[in-house]
């Protein structure tokens, strides 16, 4: 790993967008969906959403980090639990004619881009990301338009019209080997929205880039010094951590990745135990695949001073199954992308698709993949 030599632009003049308002509403809208169950509704519901998917000729993608009753439902349903990349990949490809995305946003928007002759519904379309919020789109494209000669290069967490304004988009499970493609060909990168990726992508790749300053509001609570002493009281833990986390928290990790890449690691290390620095969504996924492996929540405070309000992503919590079964009765919360937007955005967006699908073959003519 190289040095980096941080071109972070602390100073760009993003407005007050009250994201900890915006935190403290998404956590009012969870409370409804994670109320506890009354007798019988879990059942009730979760039979409900099967009859009405077959009804509808849909599907149901999850992300790792919505709550398990979710992820287990897009398993039985033949849906797909997966990151963002692998979400894409996979409503793209499935013959369903309707997508119903839980997530956020911006995966919403992203099915419907890839496929706008098909309807994409989501529990609440409402359900954001720091990161998109941290990026409006209009000074983002004067940034980009006083830099002319930077490829622009953003993270799948954005909205639709700041896709549009990009040369290529990629996920945390892409980031690097695109970069590392770019700058191959001499490429001067503008990187936005994560800031702590962008430097992690820079400080792997050694690639000079102007990074924007946004973050996610939970990996940016993960505490290095904390993890440090948690590793300290299980000195054989491999310490698994996401790249939107701080450089600090990133440098001692045994392994840096996508939330797909984290799932793979807790097979691929011999380790008993894991502290996990990224949303604890994932652990179900994790359980699955390493039952008899013990998982620790990295800490956001001191030892053992993680908070469930504070780890666990906001947004993400937004989905339930009461709305996952009003959305499929009522066809509300359904996603929608102006059509010049949508079609500015799949150029960068299906340049990736390509780049990914290229990737992965190439890494397994390596015997890597
Ligand atoms: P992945 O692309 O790894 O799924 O990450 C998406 C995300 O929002 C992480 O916070
Ligand atoms: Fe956005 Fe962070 Fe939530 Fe991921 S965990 S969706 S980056 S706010």
């Amino acid at each position: 790993m190289v040095t980096p030599e941080i071109n972070t632009l602390a100073d760009l003049p993003i407005p007050s967008l009250l994201v900890d308002d915006l935190v403290e509403q998404a956590q009012k809208a969870a409370a409804i969906q994670t109320t506890e169950y009354a007798l019988g509704e879990r059942a009730a519901l979760t039979s409900q959403i099967k009859s009405l998917l077959q009804e509808q000729n849909a599907v149901l993608v999850a992300h790792y980090y919505t709550a398990p009753e979710l992820q287990q439902l897009a398993e039985e349903t033949g849906g797909l639990v997966a990151d963002s990349l692998e979400m894409a990949r996979f409503g793209n490809e499935h013959p369903a004619t309707t997508l119903v995305v839980a997530g956020v946003r911006f995966m919403g928007e992203t099915a419907k881009i890839l496929n706008p002759e098909k309807r994409v519904l989501m529990p609440d379309a409402e359900a954001t990301c720091s990161l998109d919020l941290e990026c409006p789109v209009d000074i983002f494209s004067e940034f980009c338009d006083a830099h002319p000669d930077y490829t622009v290069v953003v993270y799948a967490n954005t909205s639709a019209a700041v896709k549009a304004r990009a040369d290529w988009v990629v996920t945390s499970g892409i980031a690097l080997p695109i970069v590392q493609h770019l700058a191959k060909q001499g490429k001067k990168i503008l990187w936005a929205p994560d800031k702590h990726l962008g430097a992690y992508v820079q400080s792997v790749s050694g690639v000079q880039m102007l990074i924007w300053p946004g973050s996610c509001v939970v990996h940016e609570q993960f505490k290095a010094d904390a993890m440090k002493a948690l590793k300290g009281q299980h000195p054989h833990a491999a310490v698994l951590v996401h790249p939107e986390s701080p450089a600090e928290v990133i440098e001692i990790a045994d392994v840096v990745g996508s939330t797909t890449a984290l799932i793979q690691a807790v097979t691929d290390l011999d380790a008993k135990e894991f502290i996990v620095a990224t949303e604890p969504g994932i652990f179900y996924k994790m359980k699955q695949a390493a039952p008899d492996k013990v998982f620790l929540e990295a800490p956001t405070g001191g030892i053992g001073g993680s908070c469930e309000s504070c780890i666990r992503c906001p947004w993400m919590a937004m989905n339930g199954l009461r709305n996952l079964a009003r959305t499929l009765e009522t066809g509300n919360d359904e996603i929608t992308v102006e059509e010049t937007i949508r079609k500015k955005a799949l150029i960068p967006l299906q340049r990736m698709m390509d780049f990914a699908r290229e990737y992965k073959i190439s890494m397994k003519g390596k015997g890597t993949a």
